[in-house]
């Protein structure tokens, strides 16, 4: 086991999902027990079949809402990572179900860890509970005033991760993720954008950019997600806390698209210009200070090394699918 991680056994939920994947994986190979709870309504075996011989790493098809089928799973866990949630796809399609899953099943772990003494509770928060920015550099404090269904039912399960810590001296740190890239995310049309344009490039596709490319995004990359998840399970003193978790860096989705065509070695890449998508955010500006000063983070990923590493896993997962499919 890795020095200084305090936890014999962590549950992960979400875990066969894209960042999920990639926590249960750190945990697996530093040697933690770990579970992954996953209804692959969304996940993916494969996401995690490559750690199917570790003996330390137990795979489980659970949907967090069905609390008697949770239960089950709580024995000697000591750390949850909390990575679960409906996609924005259902968010729009079924918010009923979007609440039940964001908070419901939030709720649901949170009684479960209060019930069975688990010691930390890490929750995947996100940055749509400010809903439009009023001011920047955006920080902690900024108001939290969502305007989607999955930002209202992602800030009931941050308050209600919060609101344990009060109330039961459940220790719950929460981290508000944005624009986190990396491979095995999602490359539909509903994806995250570095792997839709990854795709479409490989597949010798044109990309659509929505409005005019100057919006910027705040990327993070994976693996320091992952590292920001480890670092508030272990750091003293961040109960009840809530961070932004992200790496400071900016870019705009024109240069984004440029980058993405640089690493294929397209020279001309083919873009075209769709309308704005109603409510596109057109500024992110995240304050990582607070992150950075109580979790130590450093965000050690830059964005063109991120970017390769995301480029050679599509690279070579689409290879695969073709080779499979042929
Ligand atoms: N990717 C980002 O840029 C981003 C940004 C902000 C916040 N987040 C948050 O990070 C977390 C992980 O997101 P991701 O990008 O890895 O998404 P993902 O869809 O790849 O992973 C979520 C996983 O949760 C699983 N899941 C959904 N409903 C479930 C249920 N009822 N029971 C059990 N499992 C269920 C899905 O099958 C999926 O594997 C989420 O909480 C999300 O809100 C992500």
């Amino acid at each position: 086991m890795e020095k200084n991680f305090p936890f014999q056994k962590a549950l992960v939920t979400g875990g066969a999902g894209f960042i999920g994947s990639h926590l249960v994986e750190k945990l697996v190979k530093m040697g933690v027990e770990t579970v992954s709870v996953d209804d692959y309504f969304a996940g993916k075996h494969e996401n995690l079949a490559h750690l199917k011989s570790y003996d330390n790493f137990q795979e489980e098809k659970c949907d967090i809402t069905d609390l008697p089928a949770l239960t089950k799973l709580f024995q000697g866990v000591d750390v949850v990572f909390h990575q679960a949630a409906s996609k924005k796809t259902i968010c729009i399609n079924n918010p009923r179900r979007d609440l039940e899953i964001n908070a419901g099943g939030t709720f649901n772990l949170l009684e479960l860890s209060r019930d069975t003494g688990v010691k930390k509770f890490v929750h995947a928060s996100t940055g749509s509970v400010y809903g439009e920015a009023q001011y920047f550099p955006q920080d902690e404090k900024h108001p939290l005033d969502p305007t989607s269904y999955y930002g209202v039912s992602k800030l009931a399960g941050e308050k209600y991760a919060r609101a344990f810590s009060h109330l039961y001296d459940l220790d719950t740190t929460m981290l508000r993720y944005f624009h986190i890239y990396g491979p095995r995310q999602e490359s539909s049309d509903v994806g995250g954008v570095v792997s839709i344009f990854a795709r479409r490039f490989l597949h010798g596709q044109p990309i659509t950019i929505f409005g005019d490319g100057t919006q910027e995004r705040s990327f993070t990359y994976v693996e320091d997600v992952v590292q920001a998840n480890i670092a508030a399970a272990t750091t003293e003193g961040t109960k009840g806390q809530v961070y932004n978790c992200a790496s400071g860096i900016k870019v705009t989705i024109n240069e984004l698209a440029q980058l993405v065509a640089q690493q294929l070695d397209i020279a001309e890449p083919e873009i075209q210009y769709g309308d704005w998508l109603p409510g596109d955010i057109k500024v992110f500006d995240i304050d990582n200070s607070k992150i950075k000063r109580d979790l130590k983070m450093n965000f050690l990923t830059d964005f063109e090394a991120g970017l390769k590493y995301t480029i050679d896993w599509s690279r070579d997962y689409f290879l695969n699918q073709k080779a499979a499919n042929s």
